[in-house]
């Protein structure tokens, strides 16, 4: 038996939606993404949820909606996929790297507060819930009130956190904008596919513009409006093909509801891995700031520290073999030849970002998998690391 690091939950609600998309001739936004708005903004508590083809357009059209461009600097963790910080270039903005927490991989606002002081410039903060549990946004030390303090924005990259919460209610609930994704191997998946929420009536105007070429209409409306001057429309800004189609929509739909017992089923998974793994010397846990039904548990990311018998890629390739899959989450930013050189980066000023990236591996941790599975990664994980 072999053990894949992600494998989709069964799709019987998804095919009967896609069916109906199929059926109703309509394959572009309508309908469908209308309704998984609609979800989005009644969970987060916001005024608008804006559906979009992947999260890393959600990200780009949030930054742009901000106004952040040339010259501008935006702040966000080195720990992080590409997408982060990539969107900071495509608006002509830089990007400036913070070191993580050691314990929570997540940023601390302390440090946020420190590099906000020493970078004139800087418009705005993209914070990642890494793994699926919250940055500390509230409270007089968090992270919103430090943005507030500074007078920068708060962009969250949620990728990896829904569902999620933390005191201040779900994720997407408060900051300026929120993006989540629905990529293959996310909580809720779409295949591709994005969510943008936000409370500011002007970023949602323009990200509602600039999602679909930068016209002053919606497709939908400019094709079911039933007035006479239907086929109307104005290009306000060259914007980007962003829009979600309903084909999409409509399996996310069908995963939304399902998302609390995806949740509740990887928090059973890792529970046990941490039972498991709570007393081997040579692997550090990665700590919660949250409490379990908070987390969405998205990720499950184990640090080979000094006592390990066994390097991180020997661990890695010899699980392979032995049938388990593992991923890497992820190379730190810092180390891609397109930021360091750029940037000129020196690896000694993330010291916590390194010291995890040395030895993490990401565990197989999903609503499909079996306890038999569970099982065979406790015992391989378990025998590689007591040897
Ligand atoms: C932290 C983070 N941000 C953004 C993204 C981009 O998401 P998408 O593939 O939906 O654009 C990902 C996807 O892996 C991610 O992990």
């Amino acid at each position: 038996m072999s053990v894949p690091f992600f494998k989709l939950s069964p799709c019987d609600e998804e095919l009967d939606n896609v069916r109906q998309v199929l059926e109703s001739g309509w394959l572009t936004t309508g309908k469908w993404a209308q309704q998984l708005e609609g979800l989005f903004a009644d969970y987060c508590g916001v005024q608008h949820a804006l559906a979009v083809n992947s999260c890393t357009a959600a990200l780009h059209l949030g930054i742009e909606a901000l106004g952040i461009g040339p010259g501008d600097k935006v702040l966000v963790p080195s720990l992080t996929f590409t997408a982060s910080a990539e969107v900071i270039r495509y608006v002509g903005a830089d990007p400036v790297f913070v070191d993580i927490d050691r314990d929570t991989l997540l940023l601390d606002p302390q440090v946020v507060d420190r590099t906000l002081e020493q970078t004139p410039g800087a418009r705005a903060v993209v914070a990642v819930h890494f793994g699926g549990q919250s940055v500390a946004l509230d409270g007089d030390a968090g992270l919103l009130a430090v943005c507030r303090k500074h007078n920068v924005k708060l962009v969250q990259d949620a990728a990896h956190a829904f569902p999620a919460s933390d005191t201040y209610g779900p994720v997407g609930s408060v900051g300026d904008v929120t993006c989540f994704s629905f990529y293959a191997n996310k909580t809720i998946t779409s295949g591709e596919g994005g969510m943008l929420v936000t409370n500011d009536d002007e970023v949602a105007k323009r990200v509602k513009m600039m999602r679909l070429h930068g016209i002053d209409r919606d497709v939908w409306d400019r094709f079911t409006g039933t007035r006479a001057s239907s086929w109307v429309y104005d290009v306000k800004a060259p914007g980007f093909k962003y829009n979600m189609p309903d084909l999409n929509a409509a399996i996310a739909v069908a995963q939304f509801h399902k998302a609390e017992s995806f949740r509740q089923a990887r928090q059973v998974i890792i529970q046990q891995y941490r039972q498991a793994f709570s007393d081997i010397p040579g692997l550090t846990l990665v700590q919660s700031r949250v409490k379990d039904e908070q987390h969405s548990h998205h990720l499950f990311p184990i640090v080979l520290n000094e006592k390990s018998p066994i390097s991180r890629d020997d661990f890695i390739s010899t699980l392979a073999d032995r049938g388990v899959s593992t991923s890497v989450h992820y190379r730190p930013l810092h180390q891609m030849s397109y930021y360091r050189e750029k940037y000129e980066l020196d690896p000694q000023a993330f010291p916590n970002t390194e010291a995890y990236w040395q030895g993490c591996v990401s565990l197989p941790a999903y609503p499909a998998m079996s306890q038999e599975s569970i099982d065979r990664v406790i015992t391989e994980v378990t025998h590689l690391l007591t040897r």
